[in-house]
């Protein structure tokens, strides 16, 4: 009879190769032979997570950790599998568990870090992410979650002193590069590169709608309620085909849907698009600058919404042009962005946010020379930032 090694070692062959139900029977031999092994009971959560049976994969975790519990990466898995469902008084104590047993995993600290920013503890996340700061390997996740909370807690230089840091160890870091034009408030891009866009968005998409949730994000709501308004003053019962210009994870959609035929999304991180994939109310969804996108699908929509995604524009002429390229004549355009202070001359300014704001004199002049008639500019807010609102604009704009 081989012995319970090599049928380890074969089963973790089989799972490396994509060989799942090969591998899965090789673990539960090892088990039957020798059913201490944390290894094969490892394995085995790695393919119950795979197959997406996360609870299972919790169990399987737990029993590897009873027969070898000193590991912190497996501690850090399991907080991990809770906060994916749902479980955070458990996640935050086993994240604990995970940087008592290896001081060293940056990784374990920014999730103990991001525990206490959704329970909305930002002094504490920002002690973690200092300790996190301190490993040996510091993540660029523990850069830039650190001047993210810094300057929420409205410690503006401290932010801009990580990111500079930051930037000594990563030159080249999209995230980084654009964040030091937001502190600098030079060498801002007309608008967040591609680079910038599907980085940051590709690491934020797990996290993003409970993140969301808590800054208390009604955008959708806003940009559909506006729609549907429009939709009455045109006593169109249903749009045939609308677009969501920077879908995210599909907030918008179960909302947007009720009211067209058919929904198609576009957006520039896969990670998000992803998510939106499993809200199941989009009959398409595109990979794709939205400039670009629009610009390549002319009189297609008959209506547009754009919820929170011009912040990541400066100058908004493409932007507008392509979705007046992508409209039918009529449709409307319905998008929020948030509002310069009063009293700055700028048409429009990269924010320590890493978030543009724009002024409602350019924005009634940029959409009217898009080819627009301006509908309203109304003073709304569609986030929080630090328990207050945030200051910006519901805009609904016709093709003409
Ligand atoms: C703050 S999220 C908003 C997502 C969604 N509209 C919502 O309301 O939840 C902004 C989204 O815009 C996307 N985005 C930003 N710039 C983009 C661009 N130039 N082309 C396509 N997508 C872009 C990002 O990837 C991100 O998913």
């Amino acid at each position: 009879m081989r012995a319970a090694e090599d049928m380890l070692r074969e089963a973790v062959a089989a799972y490396q190769a994509g060989r799942f139900a090969e591998a899965e029977v090789g673990y539960r031999q090892v088990l039957r032979a020798r059913p201490t092994s944390h290894l094969a009971l490892y394995g085995l959560a790695l393919l119950s997570y795979h197959a997406g049976a996360k609870v299972q994969a919790i169990d399987f975790v737990r029993r590897s950790l009873r027969f070898e519990p000193n590991v912190g990466l497996t501690w850090n898995w399991l907080g991990t599998l809770y906060i994916e469902t749902d479980r955070p008084v458990e996640g935050s104590a086993a994240f604990k568990r995970a940087t008592d047993l290896s001081p060293e995993l940056c990784e374990a600290w920014c999730n103990r870090a991001d525990c206490l920013i959704r329970d909305r503890d930002l002094d504490g996340a920002a002690k973690l992410l200092y300790r996190a700061l301190a490993c040996p390997l510091p993540q660029s996740r523990a850069f830039e979650s650190l001047a993210d909370v810094l300057r929420r807690l409205g410690r503006v230089p401290e932010a801009a002193q990580t990111v500079s840091a930051w930037l000594v160890r990563e030159p080249t870091n999209p995230i980084a590069l654009h964040m030091a034009a937001a502190f600098s408030g030079r060498d801002s891009p007309y608008r967040a590169t591609d680079e910038y866009v599907r980085t940051h968005f590709d690491g934020f998409a797990d996290g993003f709608d409970s993140v969301l949730k808590s800054l208390n994000y009604r955008g959708p709501q806003l940009v559909t309620a506006a729609l549907r308004a429009a939709a009455s003053r045109d006593s169109m019962p249903l749009f045939p085909a609308i677009l969501d210009a920077g879908c995210g994870t599909g907030l918008c959609g179960p909302h947007v849907r009720e009211l067209c035929a058919r929904l198609v999304g576009v957006d520039l991180s896969p990670k998000m698009l992803h998510h939106a994939q499993q809200r199941g109310c989009y009959d398409e969804l595109v990979t794709a600058e939205l400039g670009a996108f629009m610009r390549s699908r002319p009189q297609t929509f008959d209506a547009i919404v754009c919820a929170d995604t011009f912040i990541y524009f400066g100058t908004l002429a493409e932007p507008l042009t392509g979705a007046h390229t992508a409209l039918r004549i009529g449709g409307p355009l319905v998008f929020t962005v948030e509002a310069l202070p009063q009293g700055d001359p700028a048409d429009h300014r990269l924010g320590v946010s890493g978030r543009y704001l724009h002024s409602e004199t350019y924005l009634r002049r940029v959409i009217g020379e898009a080819g627009f008639m301006v509908e309203s500019v109304a003073p709304q807010t569609a986030r929080e930032n630090a328990g207050k609102d945030v200051p910006g604009y519901l805009v609904v704009a016709r093709h003409q």
